[in-house]
């Protein structure tokens, strides 16, 4: 049965993928973007609907008519996105959310912002009024696009703490079992742990790439002091601590475990890194 569908974070990097899906099933997919034409430019599909999650005013048009919602927010720093798609997913009728989450909320050691604010916001998705599905991924395996230039330069990559294993996860991956989640049923009320087939190290990921660029490619490690001058030159301090508290739990093993979830949803084996990597391999070239 074909389904409208729509997708807020349609752009980004869950959305994207979730988009391409839905469409080659058949579904009407309503892809919410701040910007149709810039959207349009980037390559989005879908039907390109202008929402911006700042102000609930206009928010209830542009989901009009969905059976389903996906969710991806991601700004810790302004709770009132999820709160404003959800008021509208409401009054727009739609029943069924799907809701990126992050796998940390499992954890109870992680009392970071962004680990909070993913837990408030799951909270809030059940008190909802609709039914709901949770994706709580691990760290996706293209956040490592963002080496691509230290790569492509020769390296090192330099990152902290690059020893410690991460059962990262292909964002394609999370896409599938989204778009399961969103067009058949049995996934209500139900919380998904999405994770690669194996813990990997940034270490370990950069020798993967290395032997794949067929070049040799090197790895430095950061001290905590030098990771905070850098992302301090691109996020405000609370999302810094932020991130040298996850960091901080990476290194004491905390995410290195595998769980069987992208399997048991979409029947398929969740993708390796050297799988990812090497269908990636040209931007790293
Ligand atoms: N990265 C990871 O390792 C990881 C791991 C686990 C969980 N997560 C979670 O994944 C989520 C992020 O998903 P993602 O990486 O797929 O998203 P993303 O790539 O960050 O993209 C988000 C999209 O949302 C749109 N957007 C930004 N501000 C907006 C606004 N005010 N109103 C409406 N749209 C806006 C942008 O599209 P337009 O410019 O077209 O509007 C953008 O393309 C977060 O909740 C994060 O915690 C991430």
């Amino acid at each position: 049965m074909s389904l409208r569908v729509a997708v807020a974070g349609a752009g980004g990097t869950v959305g994207r993928r979730l988009t391409e899906l839905l469409l080659a099933d058949g579904h009407d997919v309503l892809s919410l973007t701040r910007s149709p034409g810039r959207a349009a430019l980037r390559g989005v599909r879908g039907r390109l609907v202008r929402a911006d999650f700042d102000a609930r005013a206009g928010l209830a048009r542009a989901v009009e008519g969905a059976d389903a919602l996906f969710v991806a927010t991601f700004d810790p720093m302004d709770p009132r996105h999820d709160e404003h798609l959800a008021t509208a997913a409401l009054a727009a009728g739609v029943r069924h959310v799907v809701k990126l989450s992050a796998l940390a909320v499992t954890d109870p050691g992680a009392q970071d912002l962004v680990t909070r604010w993913q837990r408030e916001c799951e909270q809030l998705w059940q008190t909802s009024g609709m039914t709901w599905t949770f994706l709580r991924a691990r760290a996706f395996m293209s956040n490592c696009l963002a080496w691509a230039g230290a790569v492509r330069a020769g390296g090192p990559v330099a990152t902290l703490h690059g020893y410690a294993p991460n059962a990262c996860v292909d964002p394609a991956d999370v896409a599938a079992v989204a778009a399961r989640a969103l067009t058949v049923p049995g996934h209500a009320g139900r919380a998904y742990a999405l994770t690669g087939p194996a813990a990997v190290s940034a270490r370990e990921q950069v020798a993967q790439l290395s032997g794949f660029l067929r070049r040799p490619l090197r790895h430095e490690e950061l001290t905590e002091q030098q990771a905070l001058e850098r992302w301090s030159a691109r996020y405000p301090p609370p999302l810094v601590r932020a991130l040298v508290e996850s960091a901080g739990r990476q290194a004491a093993g905390a995410k290195a475990s595998v769980t069987e979830d992208v399997l048991r949803v979409t029947g398929r084996e969740p993708t390796a890194f050297g799988t990812w990597a090497r269908r990636h391999l040209t931007v790293f070239r």
